[in-house]
């Protein structure tokens, strides 16, 4: 079967290649998936770059994200049937609750083999149904953004109607963040370095937009526009550069999701600005099969279409990794493989 894959992590986009391995054949509660799309993240390209904060493993088959049709069962599988169209949740083995003190070692796409493949196998428990009303290309846009954003808001953040969520710029998991907040009556204040995505975010039911870059204190425009008394919610994914200024954007007791480390990886912290805001903070590693189970629920109920920026075909796999680099995208950016 067709597949790429990364000689060793830190090797560069230039050093991905389109190789052929034998197909898998699924084992005992395993089932073989024909993989028909993929999406990139931000982690793929930090596992390319070498900036990603865990190792991978030599010549993997890259990618956590894709979506296809389940082919063959391996004995004892009961979760799914031949002809499911289905996605892998990016940590194979945590099927819900506490994640196990294992669960780096089943992330798919960097631990273990991943989805830019023409097939796949994946454990039953690690294999979900994507929403009727979405396309394999759409279906294949959900586990790293979709589930991570999820998590934040709805099992950390707890967040219900009328509440305020703050989101960073207009990547995968902050546009999932908006489309969720506007579908389940929140209010979404987002922030770009770009007008013209902001205009884009407005239409997708942002109640609040602010351009970083010309706004550089954006935190108090958020704290402006929700009267003062601040947001709900941060989804934090810009990390060093705007972790402080985040404290600034949240309400006396609200949240802050710590996802993302665009700025940059370190940073010190004042630990009374926690103690100030009385904040609270968790990090977040993307999510459960049964989390990813409850986002799709709400995402068939609101018929919820992921934003597909842009779609490569197998042979770009480069081009589509270079386009992430731009960061020129919004929303997802997906890779055909069928
Ligand atoms: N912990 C987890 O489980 C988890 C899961 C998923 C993602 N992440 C992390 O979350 C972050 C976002 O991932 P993604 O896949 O959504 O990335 P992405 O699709 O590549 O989105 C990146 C976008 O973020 C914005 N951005 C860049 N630098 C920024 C800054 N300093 N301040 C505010 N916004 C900035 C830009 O938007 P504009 O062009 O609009 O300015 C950029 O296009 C990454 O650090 C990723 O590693 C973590």
């Amino acid at each position: 079967m067709r597949a790429y894959q990364l000689p060793k992590g830190g090797a560069g986009i230039e050093a991905l290649a389109k190789v052929e391995r034998p197909k898998p054949s699924p084992g005992h509660r395993q089932v073989l998936v024909k993989v028909a799309a993929c999406s990139l993240n931000y982690r793929d390209l930090g596992i390319v770059r070498g900036t990603y904060r865990m190792p991978s493993k030599e010549n993997v088959i890259p990618l956590s994200d894709g979506a296809g049709e389940v082919v063959e069962t391996g004995s004892g599988v009961t979760r799914v049937k031949v002809g499911d169209k289905v996605c892998g949740n990016f940590f194979q083995r945590w099927p819900g609750g506490e994640p196990p003190p294992d669960v780096q070692s089943t992330a798919l796409g960097g631990a273990i083999d991943g989805m830019l493949a023409e097939f796949v196998v994946l454990e039953e428990e690690g294999a979900v149904k994507i929403p009727a009303h979405l396309s394999l290309e759409e279906g294949a846009t959900l586990p790293c953004a979709g589930v991570t954003v999820w998590h934040a808001m709805m099992e950390h953040g707890r967040m219900i109607a009328g509440q305020t969520v703050l989101l960073q710029g207009t990547g995968g998991v902050s546009i999932f963040g908006l489309q969720f907040a506007h579908a389940m009556g929140m209010q979404a204040v987002i922030t770009s370095s770009s007008d013209d995505k902001l205009a884009k975010a407005k239409k997708l039911g942002a109640s609040h937009t602010i351009n970083y870059k010309t706004t550089p204190d954006w935190e108090k425009a958020a704290l402006e526009f929700t009267g003062g008394r601040g947001v709900d919610h941060v989804v934090e994914v810009g990390g060093a550069g705007t972790f402080t200024k985040s404290f600034g954007a949240i309400r006396l007791g609200g949240k802050i999701s710590m996802i993302g480390n665009l700025s940059g990886p370190a940073t010190e912290l004042n630990p009374g600005l926690i103690m100030g805001r009385r904040a609270n903070i968790q990090g977040i590693s993307v999510g459960s099969t049964q989390m990813f189970e409850a986002m799709n629920r709400m995402i068939a109920a609101n018929a919820i279409k992921p934003v597909i920026d842009k779609v490569f075909g197998f042979d770009e796999v480069q081009a589509a990794y270079q386009h992430m680099a731009s960061g020129a995208h919004f929303g997802k950016i997906v890779i055909r493989v069928a």
